[in-house]
């Protein structure tokens, strides 16, 4: 075993291109040090209640799947072929005249590139998942919401094996830690406040990683990255619902202030997802942008708006059923353009047909996925 501290993430991208053999290779375990006042609980009591949390904790047990047997590696996708189909919507950047300018050979490993890039920032996001639903284990009060947490965890275990295994196998490279999202899992795993830690990562990040997860499933040709996400999203689907409806409950125990905290942490989160959150590498290195260009470039391009709001429109209506669109936050929503959606339906999230459902085969999830793009294209094309 070889541990190398360092005082942040790495900066570079991480190849995995060598065709040595795991058991010859040379693993060094390259770790960052946090530290947390972790405010934890016993619970004496043990009494099951006979609610929502537990339903949820017995649903965790009986979807559990097997990230080893149950996907379909021995799929590659073709070589030549792009993994995001631009179905959805035709990608901005696709408008300009340097990626226009880019031979075929250059626009597939554009595209290898921006879903690497894309895909790490769920994977990091996953380990961040992983290390905070441990905290909640120790933190959470109830009982029911100790195993639902421990439950989770073992969900997000798996979550980064998968991403992990797909992005070192099938795409052969790692792109780091996005900075923006670094700074708020650090927020996160670090504040002392355990419901603080929930909202961030229950409702906001995990609340945009599903429609994120979900828009990558429907644009994906990749028949092995589809089916891994779908799984994926099941699980996820069951953790924001956990987040919801234990949160409800919470915040109402709260003051008046204490809520107003609480209301302005995830506003911040919010706007750091939306603005800061953004994979530009990519398209620095192909197509010859500076930072700040591509930012912008992204930020100001009609589909890329109507994709973010599109995110959003799942997150809003969760954050006024658990109280945290308070009458003095409220506005600040109003400002980016986001207060229209809190009424959106966010059925899916709560929908126990959907979550209780058995698992899918591979040809159920590529056919159903196929027509829900369909519908989300033209929804989207409406907008
Ligand atoms: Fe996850
Ligand atoms: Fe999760």
């Amino acid at each position: 075993m070889e541990i190398v501290k360092r005082n942040g993430p790495p900066e570079d991208l991480i190849y995995f291109d060598d065709e040595l053999p795991l058991e010859e290779k040379h693993v060094e375990d390259v770790i960052e040090i946090f530290n947390t006042p972790l405010t934890g609980a016993y619970n004496w009591d043990y009494t099951v209640a006979e609610n929502r949390i537990k339903r949820l904790y017995e649903l965790g047990k009986e979807l559990n799947w097997n990230g080893s047997i149950d996907l379909d590696w021995s799929y590659n996708h073709p070589k030549d072929k792009p993994l995001v189909g631009g179905e959805l919507f035709e990608p901005p950047h696709e408008q300009l005249d340097a990626w226009k300018n880019l031979s075929d050979e250059e626009k597939i490993e554009f595209d290898r590139h921006e879903t690497a890039e894309l895909l790490c920032q769920f994977l990091h996001g996953e380990q961040g998942a992983l290390l905070v639903a441990s905290q909640i284990a120790s933190c959470a009060p109830t009982y029911n919401a100790k195993l639902y947490a421990a439950s989770q965890t073992f969900d997000e275990a798996r979550h980064v094996e998968v991403f992990n295994r797909y992005l070192q196998e099938k795409i052969g490279f790692h792109y780091p830690v996005n900075a923006n999202l670094k700074a708020l899992l650090d927020k996160i795993l670090t504040d002392e406040r355990w419901d603080l830690k929930f909202i961030g990562m229950q409702v906001i990040i995990e609340g945009l990683a599903l429609a994120a997860f979900t828009n990558l499933k429907l644009d994906t040709n990749c028949v092995l990255l589809k089916q891994l996400l779908h799984y994926v999203i099941r699980d996820e689907a069951r953790h924001v619902t956990f987040g919801i409806n234990y949160l409800e409950e919470y915040i109402k125990t709260l003051s008046p202030e204490e809520v107003e905290d609480r209301a302005q942490f995830a506003y911040e989160a919010c706007v750091i997802s939306r603005d800061r959150i953004i994979n530009t590498t990519a398209m620095q290195k192909f197509l010859k942008m500076s930072p700040e260009e591509a930012r912008q470039f992204t930020l100001e391009s009609g589909a890329m708006e109507t994709f973010r709001n599109f995110l959003f429109s799942r997150v809003m209506p969760n954050l006024s059923k658990i109280g945290l669109l308070t009458d003095s936050i409220r506005p600040k929503y109003e400002e980016l353009g986001l207060l229209e959606y809190e009424n959106a339906p966010s059925d899916f999230e709560i929908d126990w047909a959907e979550i209780t459902k058995p698992l899918e085969s591979s040809e159920q999830i590529v056919k159903e996925s196929n027509e829900q793009a369909k519908a989300v294209a033209e929804m989207l094309n409406q907008a």
